[in-house]
């Protein structure tokens, strides 16, 4: 199997703190993979190196057969990385299109062609009927539909998403079931989730970390009825 992405030892400390330990990580392409695990596990801490935003402590990150463990964030966008983060980056007195148009413009040239991709990427996400409102006038969940919207109409070969449903109401949750299925014909989706029913319905395979390490990986059914697993999220672990 090709891997699209690889860790080797990934780890961050934090002072003291040890917040991602010696993660082995491999992510096949065309895979939408859910990373999973008790709040404080280190899941941000792990795809904010994956992506650049911090340096590890220790350890290497492969993508597309290449070591990208030194190259700053926006070489590693170039490559085909595309993220949303816990907390949104939406520029607020911009409106919806004009936020995917500056994302667009790092890709695509020419003001036709970035408007036809903006309309594109805003039909995707459930955003097109509303170009022109304010970002900030957006429900929190609609700015995190935007903020996908912003990394797809890069076309992006890996699509990292961290906990894109907070803020969803049940009724939005569905088509994002829809959205991640769709998104991930043309890309490969590592998705921190918190809501168990879009990683058993989306998720071709998990992995859980602990205390910043892999506690297990599998598919979500073996996940699901793993004991150990269990044990973290009831804290008894
Ligand atoms: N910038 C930071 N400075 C200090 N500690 C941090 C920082 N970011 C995260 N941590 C700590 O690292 C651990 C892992 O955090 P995080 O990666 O955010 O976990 P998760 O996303 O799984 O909830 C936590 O104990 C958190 O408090
Ligand atoms: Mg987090």
């Amino acid at each position: 199997m090709t891997m699209l992405l690889s860790t080797r030892g990934m780890t961050r400390y934090f002072a003291g703190l040890r917040a991602v330990h010696g993660v082995d990580f491999d992510l096949p392409e065309g895979q939408i993979r859910a990373l999973i695990g008790p709040n404080g596990a280190g899941k941000t801490t792990f795809v904010s190196m994956l992506c650049g935003r911090i340096p590890p402590s220790e350890g290497m990150i492969s993508f597309g057969g290449r070591d990208i463990s030194r190259l700053p964030a926006h070489k590693r966008i170039n490559l085909g990385m595309a993220y949303t983060f816990q907390i949104t980056s939406v520029f607020a007195r911009l409106s919806v299109a004009e936020n995917v148009a500056l994302a667009a413009r790092r890709k695509v040239q020419g003001a036709d062609a970035v408007a036809r991709a903006v309309q594109g990427a805003l039909d995707k996400v459930g955003l097109g009927d509303r170009p022109d409102q304010n970002a900030g006038d957006l429900s929190y969940g609609h700015q995190r539909l935007l903020e996908i919207a912003m990394g797809l109409v890069q076309e992006p070969r890996l699509l990292i998403l961290d906990e894109p449903t907070q803020g969803l109401a049940d009724s939005e949750i569905d088509a994002f079931k829809a959205l991640i299925r769709d998104l991930s014909k043309s890309a490969t989706i590592l998705l921190i989730e918190h809501n168990m029913s879009v990683v058993m319905e989306t998720a071709d395979f998990v992995t859980v970390l602990n205390f910043g390490e892999i506690l297990a990986e599998g598919t979500p059914q073996e996940i699901h009825a793993d004991a150990a697993v269990q044990a973290a999220y009831l804290g008894t672990g």
